[in-house]
């Protein structure tokens, strides 16, 4: 069983503890940046290959440009998210605009800056040619509906509010080939935390095949198919990272019999994930506060479900690492528990840990994608600082703990 590590030693913690109150999330920018470079070789072989980072895994600038470094663009969902990813220096088709029930000013600002527009719905086009005029390059996001099984996770296809249904399509790239549009993208996003590499190969071929069909029935050219997001991550020690070899030469046999035999080469191949680039790379560092014996034994943190809600809310694994104690055995049976008034803010239910007293210092582990960024204030809740572990050794604030005074900022007591 692969042991889940933390990338410092407890002395090492403590001297960052010491500087930085927990809770924080701490990032390990070596981890990450071998990760994207993993990825983007596994890929070489495509005629282009880029990932667009999901900013919504983890929305923070330091991140983003981290991630430029090593290539990646980013897909963006929302105005906050295409502004942050001008903030780390994005632009242009560096940027992937993947909304739905999108508002105009998005849009406005996906222009602006150039991105890759990913069109949830045919209703879209005259409303975004209504706003911004139509761009040289579309993309359309298509939903298989029941023709794709689901994965466990997001469910089944035809019950998700995304995309487009297979005729729309051919209607879709029709009406905007005739308004103008030169050059075109065909989407998917249909997994999330999925760990069969198989899925992904089928998701490839399903887009292959539509690329195919249309560039044939509309005699129009796609530059590219993006396959989405949602490769998952072994939050569990005795789970398995995704072999992207698997994906990698599965989209590659595809690519060559249906793409290459078409005559339809060069079409570049895109990604956007977000849980398997900074998921496992990421560390909730937490006190014990407090030790709580009744029907059950609590040990209560200085952390909460608004830090990380994944347990809480998908009843999702996190594993846990007592620091200092990685080797005593598991022989305690805990409940992890954060401070919120809500009986499912638990870290962890009856987990097997080493003898946990008060002070001692816990990782959770892979909170590196869905983690900070999910956080909230409900119950009055402040969100954590995130410290980023860089390549020498040193450690960065990159963004800092809210305050109570950040909790109050939208409103005007004056007025009372
Ligand atoms: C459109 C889209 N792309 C990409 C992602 C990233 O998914 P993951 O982080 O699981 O790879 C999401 C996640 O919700 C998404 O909605």
């Amino acid at each position: 069983m692969p042991a889940k590590k933390v990338p410092l030693s407890k002395a090492q913690l403590e001297k960052i503890i010491e500087k930085y109150s927990t809770p924080f999330h701490i990032y390990d920018e070596e981890a990450i940046r071998n990760n994207a470079r993993k990825l983007i070789s596994t890929f070489s072989w495509a005629p282009v290959f880029r990932e667009f980072f999901a900013v919504k895994a983890n929305p923070n600038p330091y991140i983003l440009k981290i991630l430029k470094e090593e290539g990646f663009g980013t897909d963006c969902s929302s105005l906050p998210e295409l502004i942050l990813s001008e903030k780390a220096g994005l632009s242009g088709e560096n940027i992937m605009f993947s909304s739905n029930d999108t508002p105009a000013r998005e849009y406005k600002k996906a222009r602006q800056l150039d991105a890759i527009i990913n069109i949830d719905d045919i209703s879209h086009i005259p409303f975004l040619e209504k706003h911004t005029g139509l761009p040289e390059l579309l993309c359309f996001r298509y939903n298989p509906g029941p023709l794709r099984d689901g994965n466990a996770i997001i469910g089944k296809p035809e019950e998700a509010k995304y995309g487009s249904t297979r005729e729309q399509l051919f209607e879709a790239y029709r009406t905007v080939r005739d308004r103008g549009v030169k050059r075109f993208g065909l989407h998917t996003m249909i997994a999330s935390n999925e760990l069969d590499p198989h899925y992904f190969v089928d998701t490839a071929k399903m887009l292959f095949d539509l690329v195919i069909e249309i560039s044939k029935s509309l005699d129009i050219r796609f530059d590219f198919i993006n396959i989405g997001g949602g490769v998952g991550i072994p939050y569990k020690p005795e789970q398995e990272p995704v072999d992207l070899n698997i994906i990698s030469y599965g989209i590659r046999k595809a690519y060559d019999t249906t793409i290459r035999a078409h005559g339809l080469h060069p079409l570049s191949l895109y990604m956007e994930t977000g849980r398997m680039i900074t998921g496992p790379f990421g560390y909730l560092v937490t006190s014990v506060l407090h030790k709580k014996d009744t029907y059950k034994k609590y040990i209560g943190l200085d952390a909460c479900m608004a830090n990380l809600m994944r347990p809480a809310v998908y009843g999702a694994y996190h594993h846990i690492t007592v620091m200092g104690k990685e080797d005593d055995p598991p022989d305690h049976i805990y409940d992890v528990t954060g401070s919120l008034c809500e009986n499912n803010d638990k870290f962890a239910i009856d987990r097997k840990l080493p003898e946990i007293d008060i002070g001692d210092t816990l990782v959770i582990h892979d909170t590196g994608a869905h983690g900070h960024a999910m956080g909230f204030n409900y119950n009055g809740k402040l969100r954590s600082a995130e410290l980023l572990l860089k390549t020498d050794g040193e450690v960065e604030l990159i963004r800092r703990a809210e305050t109570v005074d950040d909790y109050f900022t939208t409103l005007d007591f004056s007025r009372l």
